[in-house]
């Protein structure tokens, strides 16, 4: 049974949070169409001595849905989620954990590290915390430390993605774990997220295609790469983070490397402390995930949502004829 927080869904879906693509605008076009918008905490930046835009951007996102509610009590947004990345090198985490606990930030998904204290105080103010892994092990981790519900990042994820596959992934989380289980890589399509349901998962987590949104906080040029690019332009490489990513290849080229010919990077080498592991210097190197192959143009977000719902309509109809 899932938690109430992520019942009544339009369709089963949750917007994955992306460095800098993520902000308030898409978070609240997201939610409006009916899907869970999410953004990492480290989006919202501030100059030296500045008040926290975190507390900015989540009255904003509260009241917007807020006036969209009353406007249309017959189709209310989805709830929002705010990603945090627990990282050593993450000096925000706590000052960040303590603005969502004030503003009672519904969905707490967190990353790269599994700490009870991030899931104590979102439940504390009436939350749930998802963890996002890429094995059984982690996943384990996730669930004995006090995370509600598990995001499987499998093989063609877009950000840092596991090298496996999601029906192996899946099976194995299933064997034991009977929570939400959200899952991720590569998810383009409302056949995509019907899919992930058959196979075990409760929620499609998806990314990539939101790139390539009015919404989205990306340069223009990006998002054309996306709507230009397919899985067979997305190479895997550790150079840029430290840790194995997925990214576009035009992009590498742009930026004057073979990415056929890439050096590695080892995970001593990541660092949040300028909100995102890649450094300045790669800012130009693209991260996308391998599903992009459906996504052909520029829209606003709720135009993709409206499209992932007639292709998941369609799915369920075209498999109960089987
Ligand atoms: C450009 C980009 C930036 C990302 N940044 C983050 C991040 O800051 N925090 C995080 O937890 N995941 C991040 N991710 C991973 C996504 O949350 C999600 O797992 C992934 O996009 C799902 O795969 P898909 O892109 O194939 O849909 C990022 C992904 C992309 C493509």
């Amino acid at each position: 049974m899932l938690p109430p927080i992520l019942q009544n869904l339009r369709i089963p879906v949750v917007a994955a949070p992306m460095f800098i693509v993520s902000g308030p605008e898409l978070v609240i076009a997201q939610c409006k169409a009916g899907i869970v918008g999410s953004f990492p905490a480290l989006n919202a930046r501030e100059k030296d001595g500045e008040a926290p835009v975190l507390d900015t951007w989540l009255t904003r996102i509260a009241e917007e849905l807020d006036r969209h509610n009353q406007a249309n009590p017959d189709r209310p947004a989805a709830p929002f989620a705010v990603n945090q990345i627990v990282h050593r090198s993450n000096a925000r985490l706590d000052r960040d954990i303590e603005i969502c606990h004030r503003h009672k930030v519904p969905i707490w998904i967190t990353s790269l590290g599994a700490r009870p204290e991030v899931n104590a105080a979102a439940h504390d103010c009436g939350g749930i915390a998802l963890h996002d892994i890429i094995n059984n092990v982690f996943a384990r981790k996730a669930i004995e430390k006090g995370a509600d519900g598990l995001i499987a990042v499998a093989a063609g994820a877009g950000g840092h993605a596991g090298p496996q596959s999601p029906f192996a992934l899946v099976q194995e989380i299933r064997d034991w774990f009977d929570g939400p289980l959200l899952l991720s890589g590569a998810i383009a399509t409302g056949g995509a997220v019907l899919a992930a349901q058959a196979m075990g998962a409760d929620l499609a987590y998806i990314g990539s295609p939101f790139i390539a949104t009015a919404e989205a906080n990306a340069p223009q040029d990006y998002k054309q790469m996306i709507c230009d690019s397919g899985a067979m332009d997305i190479v895997t490489s550790s150079l840029f983070t430290g840790v194995s990513g997925n990214y576009l290849a035009p992009s590498i080229r742009k930026a004057g490397l073979d990415p056929d010919n890439l050096d590695s990077a080892g995970a001593e080498s990541m660092s949040f402390a300028e909100g995102s592991s890649k450094a300045k210097a790669w800012s130009q190197i693209w991260g996308s995930g391998q599903g992009i192959g459906a996504v052909r143009d520029i829209q606003p977000a709720a135009a993709r949502i409206d499209r992932l719902a007639r292709e998941y309509a369609a799915a369920k109809a075209r498999i109960a004829q089987l």
